[in-house]
């Protein structure tokens, strides 16, 4: 039998042993795309040309509350010094991103560790479409997996079509309403219907979040698949 003596002791090898279970979150991108992309994280820069089928991680430096974004840039040419340009999700022309990228580009969006110990993720077109992609929780909590695998790019309205993608209405007309500009009076438009009809667990304008943001437990991992 435990001597009362050791037990304030046991208690703390106890916590030692716990407190590895709180740990940083690691996504792990794949380009499951048959061209090279260039994936763009904010504030991972993502600073690289990912061949197909090859990986790319990076893991986030904090157990408390964080926020991100992960995209795929397209068609790039970068100098020795990281400076270029790419057809789709350019960030200002780094080759290590900065910035959050120009329209069209679709978004991977994450705030981890908020209230009640909750992982939010999901997929934003409020910047467009430039690729598919498929966000999938990698934890122990079962957790749903959140994908935009239509091509948007091919069924896009003449209007919103651009270099390497389909650009938001908001890009191209820049008003109120397409932007959701004033407070409260924010709906769907035929331009945020047309997202929403064919990936429709994706956020498709800014008042769109209800239907588009997914939960998990934190502390589990995620894999981020572009063209899935
Ligand atoms: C993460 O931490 C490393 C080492 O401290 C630092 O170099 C890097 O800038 C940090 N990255 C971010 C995105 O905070
Ligand atoms: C990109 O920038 C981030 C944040 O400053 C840094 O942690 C990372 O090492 C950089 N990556 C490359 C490939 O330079
Ligand atoms: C990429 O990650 C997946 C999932 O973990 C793994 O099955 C695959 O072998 C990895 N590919 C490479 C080239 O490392
Ligand atoms: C972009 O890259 C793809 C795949 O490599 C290629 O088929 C396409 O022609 C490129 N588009 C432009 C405009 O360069
Ligand atoms: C995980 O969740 C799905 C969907 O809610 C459910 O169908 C499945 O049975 C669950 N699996 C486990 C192991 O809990
Ligand atoms: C999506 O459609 C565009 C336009 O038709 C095409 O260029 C592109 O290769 C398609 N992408 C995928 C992943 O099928
Ligand atoms: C990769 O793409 C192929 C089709 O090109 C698909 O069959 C496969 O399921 C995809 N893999 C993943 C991990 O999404």
């Amino acid at each position: 039998m435990a001597s009362p003596s050791l037990l304030p002791l046991r208690l703390l090898l106890l916590l030692l042993l716990l407190l590895p279970l709180s740990q940083a979150t690691t996504f792990l991108i794949t380009n499951n795309c048959s061209h090279p992309i260039w994936p763009g994280s904010m504030p991972y820069g993502g600073g690289l040309h990912l061949p197909p089928s090859q990986n790319w991680t990076f893991t986030t430096n904090t157990t408390s509350s964080t926020f991100g974004t992960i995209w795929a840039r397209t068609n790039c040419s970068f100098d020795s010094s990281g400076t270029g340009t790419c057809l789709s999700g350019d960030c200002s022309g780094a080759l290590n991103c900065t910035s959050n990228p120009s329209s069209p580009a679709t978004v991977v969006e994450y705030s981890l560790y908020q209230w009640g110990n909750n992982d939010f993720y999901g997929i934003t077109l409020v910047n467009g479409f430039n690729l598919p992609v498929a966000v999938t929780p990698t934890g122990p909590a079962n957790c749903s997996a959140v994908t935009c695998t239509d091509n948007l790019t091919q069924e896009c309205p003449s209007e919103l079509k651009s270099a390497g993608g389909c650009k938001s209405a908001c890009d191209v007309f820049k008003t109120d309403e397409y932007c959701c500009n004033k407070v409260g009076s924010c709906s769907p438009t035929k331009y945020s219907r047309f997202f929403k009809s064919l990936c429709p667990n994706a956020c498709s304008y800014p008042m769109d979040d209800p239907t588009s943001t997914f939960t998990c437990t934190s502390g589990g991992d995620f894999t981020v698949t572009f063209c899935p």
